[in-house]
């Protein structure tokens, strides 16, 4: 089986588009609430000072970046285990000055401890690395006392009745079983609220919010849920419906992805 890093470097240059093969596939509209919670939260933490410092983990090719970089923000590090998710970054980043590390989150030697004034690793870094206890101490050596570390990352139960559907009883059962799943053509390790926070608090870490994103809309029909978004007040409704359940924890363990925001005491 290739590595994470090889199969990224691979996959690259689509990954804006058509990412590499997947068993299932999270429908764009679902994903589009995900990144609303997501952003709001980075939002809601982050510093208003703008000259902060700021890491990207496993930064991809740039999404987040960019929208901070047009919030005004510009003191960015990018880094990734794929170098070549981080060329994808430097073109999309082309005109700014942030700057791009290669780096395993799960072992971040290149950095020094008690660097950064904010850090987030969006949608599965911490899952890929197979090592989340590791990334959530790493993230908390590099973070300066006080910063705000938001990360999100698979969540262990949503895939269990769609490898079911899907015929895939054994792979459900390792899953249960292991934490491991294998979404992509890499494993990658699963949690719930309850592990994450664990992990978290053995790395020293205050837990401040566990979150869904989404706790519904990856539910719902996709075509069902096109249509109702094209109408701009449904799409605020459906969202405000989220936002105002997506920390309930009995929903958490269920949603699209999981998502902690910790602060370095
Ligand atoms: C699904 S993409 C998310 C990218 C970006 N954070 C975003 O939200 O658009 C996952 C990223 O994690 C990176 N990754 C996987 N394992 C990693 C590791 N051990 N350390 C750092 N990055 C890793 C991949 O190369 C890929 O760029």
């Amino acid at each position: 089986m290739k590595t994470v890093e090889e199969i990224y470097d691979r996959y690259a240059q689509d990954y804006s588009g058509d990412f590499a093969p997947t068993t299932f596939t999270t429908s764009h509209s679902a994903m589009s609430f995900a990144n609303d919670i997501t952003w709001h939260f980075i939002l809601k933490y982050i510093p208003k000072n703008k000259s902060i410092k700021i890491l990207d983990a496993g930064a991809g090719d740039g999404y987040w970046s960019e929208k901070l970089i047009k919030s005004g923000y510009k003191n960015i590090v990018l880094s990734d285990i794929s170098q070549k998710m981080l060329d994808e970054a430097k073109k999309r980043l082309a005109k700014t000055k942030v700057s791009y590390v290669k780096a395993d989150i799960a072992n971040m030697k290149e950095f020094a401890a008690n660097s950064f004034d904010f850090i987030f690793s969006q949608f599965d870094p911490v899952s890929y690395c197979m090592k989340p206890a590791h990334a959530l101490k790493e993230m908390m050596r590099v973070a300066k006392k006080n910063a705000y570390i938001v990360a999100s990352l698979d969540t262990k139960f949503r895939r269990v009745s769609e490898l079911v559907e899907a015929g895939q009883i054994d792979k459900a059962k390792h899953l249960l079983k292991t934490n491991i799943s294998y979404d992509f053509v890499h494993p990658q390790y699963n949690l719930t609220w309850e592990e994450l926070e664990e992990y978290a608090k053995k790395a020293k870490l205050q837990v401040i919010e566990i979150i869904g994103a989404p706790v519904f809309m990856h539910r719902v029909d996709e075509k069902v849920l096109e249509k109702l978004e094209q109408d701009k007040k449904i799409r605020k409704q459906l969202l405000k419906i989220e936002l105002e359940n997506c920390t309930n924890k009995s929903l958490v363990n269920f949603a699209g992805h999981l998502q902690i925001v910790c602060k370095k005491r």
